[in-house]
């Protein structure tokens, strides 16, 4: 056996603080299948469940999914009821193993449009979990990031009108804190399921610096191992926000 000194390795480059996940192609799956689309929702739940479980393994501090759109409305009834059934299901029923894996639930979204016992559990489920600090889990629902940031924009916009700011003291900092995401770290990666390679109006703010990884896996197909693909990826990226190389 050599006793030459090894050369240093290299720190590795440090994994993702905050992954979102714009969860694609249930309806794709489905139709593959002769299944109705429900049936890829109902998969893609089943999705959400090895991602936050995996994202716990890999020390994914942060995840964020995109469950539920402002434009989803405008889906065929049925559907938005089948997915809103799924929401109200995965909140009951998945809430007690996130609170034992140290689970923090928070819902981002408008929750003015969500039927009230939806708001109930979404309310229920924060409050249990609150205290949680394994990983934070955000599940945006009847989310819309320009809706996201005209809200903010009025909110300012009323403090200024009342005196209570004046229109110079909106900073990045101040713009932020009236975000759904105020208090959490932006994200720094980004993964779109399916094949699709658009940001679709999601935390548009928040993803100014983020990596993108678009991915062709239809979202019901993926799991930890397309994750742990995904923060290898971005592990080789190299980031520069605005600057120069080095
Ligand atoms: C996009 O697929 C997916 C959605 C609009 C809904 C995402 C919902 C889930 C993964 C299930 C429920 C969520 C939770 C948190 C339990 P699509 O229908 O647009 O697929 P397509 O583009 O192939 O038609």
């Amino acid at each position: 056996m050599s006793t030459a000194p090894r050369p240093a390795q290299p720190d590795p480059a440090p994994g993702p603080q905050h992954v979102a996940i714009i969860m694609d192609g249930n309806g794709r799956w489905a139709k593959a299948r002769g299944l109705p689309r429900v049936a890829g929702h109902r998969r893609g739940a089943d999705a959400v469940r090895r991602v936050v479980r995996g994202a716990g393994e890999l020390g994914v501090p942060v995840l964020t999914l995109f469950a539920f759109s402002t434009e989803n409305w405008g889906r065929p009834a049925d559907e938005v009821s089948d997915l809103m059934g799924l929401l109200r299901h995965y909140l009951r029923n998945e809430l007690e193993e996130l609170h034992r894996n140290g689970a923090r639930l928070r819902v981002i979204g408008n929750r003015d449009g969500l039927a009230g016992d939806i708001v109930r559990d979404i309310s229920d489920a924060e409050r249990l979990t609150g205290s949680n600090a394994r990983i934070d889990v955000n599940i945006c629902i009847n989310y819309g990031a320009r809706d996201e940031i005209l809200r903010a924009s009025r909110n300012l916009a009323r403090r200024v009108a009342a005196g209570e700011i004046k229109p110079d003291d909106i900073d990045e900092a101040r713009f932020e804190r009236e975000l759904l995401t105020a208090g959490l770290p932006d994200p720094d990666l980004l993964i779109r399921t399916s094949g699709e390679q658009r940001i679709s109006n999601f935390l548009l703010w928040q993803c100014a610096y983020a990596e993108l990884v678009f991915v062709d896996t239809l979202w019901p197909d993926f799991g930890k191992e397309h994750l742990e693909q995904a923060i290898a990826e971005f592990r080789r990226r190299e980031r520069r926000y605005g600057g120069v190389r080095g």
